[in-house]
């Protein structure tokens, strides 16, 4: 989690300067991508510096963005002044989401689990605030399928995960998802390169149902 301290000035100082290039990549059309679907009450999980803000359409009545860094916040905070929805920025972790039980339509995830300490306990969370049959919207980087792309992958996790902020390069968030009790309801996996230094790397960008028990 990212907390203070040199690792989160690290992940900060690295994310603010590389996110314009992945954007310009792609990523703000994935971003964007993303929100086709979302309406009604949302929380967005780890909103960085509420880079999706600008994307949420008219069928979207109340956004709850969280974000744990307090620098990043700030930023969204203002990104959210200029966003066309009802935005508004908390203090909080994908683990401990300040939302009722049951009051929201979607989750949105836009690469954050690749970085909470607990895929499960974050998930376990979202279907605490959704609302019967309430949906995951995601974009996140997961392990590559290529043998020795995803070996390079295991071996860069833990040096990477220092200096990222916790982001893990090898997650299976996919099963980690269904096992959580959601139904996939579309996913597209596609190889993208954030950065001319990066190769590309797998994405997965979908949606994904609570199941009724
Ligand atoms: C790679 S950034 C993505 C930010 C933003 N969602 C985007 O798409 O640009 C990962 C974000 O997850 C946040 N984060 C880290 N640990 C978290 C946790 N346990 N719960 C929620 N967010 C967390 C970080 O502070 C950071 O803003």
């Amino acid at each position: 989690m990212v907390r203070g301290g040199w690792r989160s000035a690290v992940f900060r100082a690295g994310f603010l300067r590389l996110s314009p290039t992945m954007d310009a990549r792609g990523g703000d059309s994935h971003r964007a991508h993303l929100l086709d679907a979302v309406d009604g009450v949302v929380v967005e999980v780890g909103a960085g510096t509420g880079a999706t803000f600008r994307h949420y359409g008219p069928a979207v009545t109340t956004v709850h963005a969280v974000e744990p860094d307090a620098q990043l916040r700030a930023i969204a905070e203002a990104a959210a002044q200029d966003a066309g929805a009802s935005i508004t920025v908390s203090d909080g972790t994908a683990e401990h989401l300040p939302v009722a039980s049951g009051s929201c339509d979607w989750v949105v995830c836009s690469l954050v689990l690749c970085t909470v300490p607990d895929q499960q306990a974050a998930l376990a969370e979202f279907a605490r605030v959704l609302k019967p049959g309430g949906r995951i919207a995601f974009y996140e980087h997961v392990r590559s399928e290529g043998r020795a792309l995803g070996l390079i992958e295991d071996l860069l996790t833990p040096a990477w995960s220092t200096i990222a902020g916790g982001c893990h390069l090898n997650r299976d968030t996919l099963t980690a998802i269904r096992s959580a009790g959601f139904a996939i309801d579309e996913v597209d996996r596609f190889d993208f390169s954030p950065h001319p230094a990066s190769p590309a790397v797998a994405h997965i960008s979908g949606t994904a149902r609570l199941r009724r028990e």
